[in-house]
């Protein structure tokens, strides 16, 4: 064979090979578990079953890339039902029956508060995906949050609804068995006075509550031209809609508790010219975020919401630290959580502050003709 074509079968080789070789290797032996708890069922369910398709792209994701330090990753899901009592439960087996090396949960603050002593005490990192009530982080060093905190949001939110909206006067209606409806609900107010504006309401129900006609009817007396709901989305469609029926016109204003495809099923037409806020927009340019949203859509038939994103970059923060520390033993995977500063999220740049939360910018979302529009970003 002549030379030159010897010399063009070698490169000729060398170019089929190509492919293979960014083919890694499947990842062998033990799997490393991740514990992942939610409300899958009852009535948070939507948020349950949003953070889960997170998590389980993000594990196929890693297993496709060659698992977390070679090994395959295994993640072992407990549902809470939406109940209380039932998080601390799903920690405990998570944590001794399962020996997880890290815990990825809750959504709704007072559930993580439940499992968030628990892992401090056991020593094993938990990373909640989406509780923003400051007291979730302040439980100790081992529990990380990647979201922002609801200091900012209900800055953010009083801010948006005093400048932006023009609005002056506010009521309240509080889930006072909810830490975040509580605690956002006293940022709002705090803020929202301390610009000039008056709450004229502060009315309560509890978690699990249909009816908020007395509420709604005691607000209607105030004459507020603002409606703060710092609920998840069963009760703040339905209390949308007992107002509208009672003849309240007032702006409806909500947080990230808001989001859930749901919402607009429940509230319909009562929600229309509602603001809240959130954490993610799918509609984000950001290349990492498209890339995301792209391999969600084709594994499930719908764009992810924020939650969704949120709990695939907590898994993903799991990960990253471990290669770091290059092993998942709980001492080292809690100091390579603690000193991420700049892991490439499809929620944004993420990093830890000494109080191991995320500093992440706040989307505010309009109610227009049906639809949630992303309206505009706020920076911490
Ligand atoms: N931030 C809410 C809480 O702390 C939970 C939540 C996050 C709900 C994101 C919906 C979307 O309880």
């Amino acid at each position: 064979m002549p030379a030159v074509l010897r010399l063009f079968r070698f490169f000729a080789l060398g170019l089929a090979l190509l492919p293979l070789a960014r083919v890694v290797a499947a990842p062998t032996g033990d799997p490393v578990k991740i514990g992942f708890f939610m409300s899958l069922t009852g009535r948070d369910a939507s948020f349950g079953e949003a953070a889960l398709r997170g998590a389980r792209l993000a594990v196929a994701d890693l297993n496709a890339s060659g698992g977390i330090l070679g090994r395959p990753v295994e993640l072992v899901v407990e549902d809470n039902r939406s109940l209380p009592g039932e998080s601390a439960t799903a920690a405990k087996k998570l944590l001794g029956r399962d020996k997880v090396v890290a815990l990825v949960g809750e959504c709704a603050s007072s559930r993580t508060l439940e499992a968030a002593p628990l892992a401090q005490a056991a020593g094993v990192p938990l990373v909640t995906p989406a509780s923003t009530n400051p007291r979730v982080t302040a439980v100790g060093d081992c529990i990380f949050r990647v979201c922002f905190a609801d200091p900012f949001q209900g800055a953010v939110l009083a801010t948006y609804a005093w400048k932006n909206l023009g609005l002056h006067r506010a009521a309240l209606l509080v889930d006072s068995s909810a830490s975040y409806s509580v605690g956002l609900a006293d940022v709002f107010a705090k803020t929202f006075t301390a610009l000039g504006g008056e709450v004229v309401a502060s009315q309560k129900y509890a978690g699990g509550d249909k009816d908020f006609r007395a509420q709604l009817t005691a607000i209607r007396a105030t004459h507020a031209e603002a409606i703060f709901l710092p609920s998840y989305y069963v009760e703040a469609g339905l209390s949308a809609r007992q107002a509208r029926e009672l003849g309240l016109t007032a702006t409806l204003l909500g947080g990230d508790g808001f989001e859930a495809p749901q919402l607009l099923e429940i509230g319909g037409e009562a929600l229309e010219g509602a603001v809240y806020s959130t954490h993610y927009s799918a509609e984000s340019a950001d290349p990492v975020s498209r890339r995301f949203v792209a391999s969600y859509t084709a594994r499930y038939g719908s764009a992810p919401v924020g939650l969704g994103a949120l709990t695939y970059d907590a898994v993903g923060l799991i990960a990253d630290a471990a290669s770091r520390a290059g092993s998942v033993e709980r001492v080292a995977l809690k100091q390579a959580l603690a000193a991420t500063r700049d892991f490439a999220g499809v929620t944004g740049r993420t990093g830890f502050d000494q109080n191991r939360d995320a500093q992440k910018a706040a989307a505010i979302i309009a109610v227009r003709g049906g639809r949630c529009v992303f309206v505009e970003s706020v920076r911490p």
